[in-house]
């Protein structure tokens, strides 16, 4: 059983503000600090936490901030062997100011390694042989495309940022993991509030496999293929910061379909994993172990059925 993760790495610069600005707008910050983060490695992260078996694929710079990703990531257990440095690119960044109280955030991304990871780089056995191979949007997509067909396993991709997706990459996913904005965007639709009812049929219209939108705080709604949607509502957590709270829910959600989970099962564990992930500062503040995830299960309630 395995986890293979292709995509991004980023040093994240994280800003606490008392609110977001608007466009245009200056506001002053309270502090700043770096961390590891990029929503490929964050998902690596969170699922070698979680249990063993995962491999990460990607591009770093050769600079300090590369270093910092690679040890960060062999700390939880990951294996690096495909984390290639990348001379005369700098590692990737994120600039994320988050609010002081809440924690909503928003994110500017410079890709620089990240943007020249190639499909030569993800044609490896890591990819062909792990269980689940989990992917974003974070690389080029020449690159996504090239794992996904390289894959021998379950792939599960996480389309953020979004961006249109061709029919060759939704024809070799399993499971696709947007937000409601990423599914809302990928389905052409119009932004504004939407039932789970709703969001399950924008979601049947994509054509990918099945599909799990994640909610926020108000949890995950599983679209399979056939039969109907269940929506899985969080256990009370009280939140301080919800950067890359989707990135532990698809580590945790891959590391729970390697472990032959049926699917309802692996969303009611990464609900309660990123519920669990929100509750510390940065991207991988407060990632769990599987016992912390294991605990909080028995608080979530029951999933309910969406017509
Ligand atoms: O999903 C959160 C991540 O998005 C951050 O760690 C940042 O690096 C961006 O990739």
């Amino acid at each position: 059983m395995s986890v293979t993760v292709v995509g991004s790495l980023n040093e994240d610069v994280l800003v606490t503000v008392d609110r977001l600005p608007g466009r245009g707008e200056t506001v002053v910050g309270s502090a700043v600090r770096t961390a590891p983060g990029g929503k490929g490695a964050n998902q690596a992260a969170a699922a070698g936490r979680l249990g063993g078996g995962v491999a990460m694929v990607g591009r770093v710079g050769a600079d300090p901030a590369g270093d910092r990703q690679r040890a960060a990531l062999v700390a939880v257990g990951v294996d690096v062997d495909r984390l290639l440095a990348t001379p005369g690119e700098l590692t990737g960044t994120a600039t994320i100011p988050v609010e002081a109280d809440g924690g909503e955030n928003l994110i500017v991304v410079v890709p620089g390694a990240n943007g020249v990871l190639t499909p030569a780089d993800v044609d490896v056995a890591e990819v062909r042989r792990a269980t689940v191979v989990l992917l974003q949007l974070e690389t080029p997509l020449e690159t996504v495309l090239a794992a996904a067909g390289a894959a021998g396993g379950i792939v599960v991709l996480n389309p953020a940022p979004p961006q249109p997706l061709p029919a060759e990459l939704l024809g070799l996913v399993d499971v696709l993991v947007p937000n409601e904005h990423e599914l809302v965007r990928l389905a052409g639709a119009a932004e504004g509030e939407r039932s789970p009812a709703e969001l399950a049929r924008l979601a049947r219209g994509l054509g990918a496999g099945s599909v799990v939108v994640t909610l926020g705080a108000r949890g995950a709604l599983l679209v399979p293929a056939e039969g109907n949607a269940l929506l899985q509502a969080p256990p009370a957590v009280q939140p301080v910061d919800t950067t890359g709270a989707g990135d532990c829910f698809c580590g945790a959600l891959a590391q729970f379909l390697a472990r032959s989970a049926g699917p309802a099962e692996a969303v009611r564990y990464a609900v309660a994993a990123a519920a669990s992930s929100t509750t510390g500062a940065g991207a991988r503040g407060a990632l769990p172990d599987d016992g912390t995830v294991q605990a909080l299960l028995p608080r979530l309630p029951r999933a309910v059925p969406v017509g």
